[in-house]
């Protein structure tokens, strides 16, 4: 797939899995296509299912808020996505083999963006990415190198927003974290990965 909306196009009409049968719509990703920085969730809610863009609801605004103010990027900035593409119905935790059935879609998103940190909110991203059964409290506070680049763990902004100011604390190191790793430059092993003007 060359490249991103050729891929967005495509997973609109996705029929991998039940969740096609409850939403509204595919929430395939949103920002720069071309960023360095890429954000994973777990899966749309109902405001995401409605409008077609992940985190626009309230712990979409957190997120938006803390990602300005830690690592110095907008939005538009960064790629966001999540694991799976489309709600949940009652946003439950999406099951293993919907994850594994929209996992194609993450991998397309990875391959074309090639990002050189990833940020995931919450246990479901970060285990999936992570192939672990490990915590998010455990996970977090720590990057990992992960596929040639640099995977840093933190809370999903829904917890921050039930969990008060230590979680939020938490949250802000972490994207500390991302913020060095990408003033840091490439990870070793990526140098040259990249066309021209990057
Ligand atoms: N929560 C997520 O994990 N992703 C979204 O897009 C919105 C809320």
């Amino acid at each position: 797939m060359a490249d991103l909306g050729a891929l967005a196009s495509e997973a609109s009409t996705c029929p991998r899995c039940d969740l096609a049968l409850t939403r509204t719509q595919v929430v395939f990703g949103d920002g720069d296509p071309r960023a360095d920085l890429l954000l994973v969730g777990e899966g749309p809610g109902a405001d995401e299912d409605r409008l077609g863009v992940p985190f626009v609801g309230r712990s979409g605004q957190l997120l938006t808020r803390l990602v300005e103010e830690e690592v110095g990027l907008g939005r538009d900035r960064c790629y966001t996505t999540n694991i799976v593409k489309c709600r949940t119905p009652g946003n439950r935790d999406p099951k293993p083999h919907e994850a594994a059935a929209c996992a194609p879609w993450l991998e397309g998103q990875l391959d074309l963006i090639a990002p050189r940190v990833v940020v995931t909110f919450g246990n479901v991203a970060t285990r999936r990415l992570l192939g672990t059964k490990e915590g998010i409290t455990t996970l977090r506070g720590r990057t990992h190198p992960w596929r040639g680049v640099t995977l840093v763990p933190t809370f999903h902004p829904a917890a921050a927003l039930r969990g008060g100011p230590a979680t939020v604390a938490a949250m802000r190191e972490d994207l500390g974290r991302a913020r060095v790793a990408l003033e840091r430059g490439r990870p070793e092993g990526r140098a040259g990965d990249r066309e021209q003007g990057r």
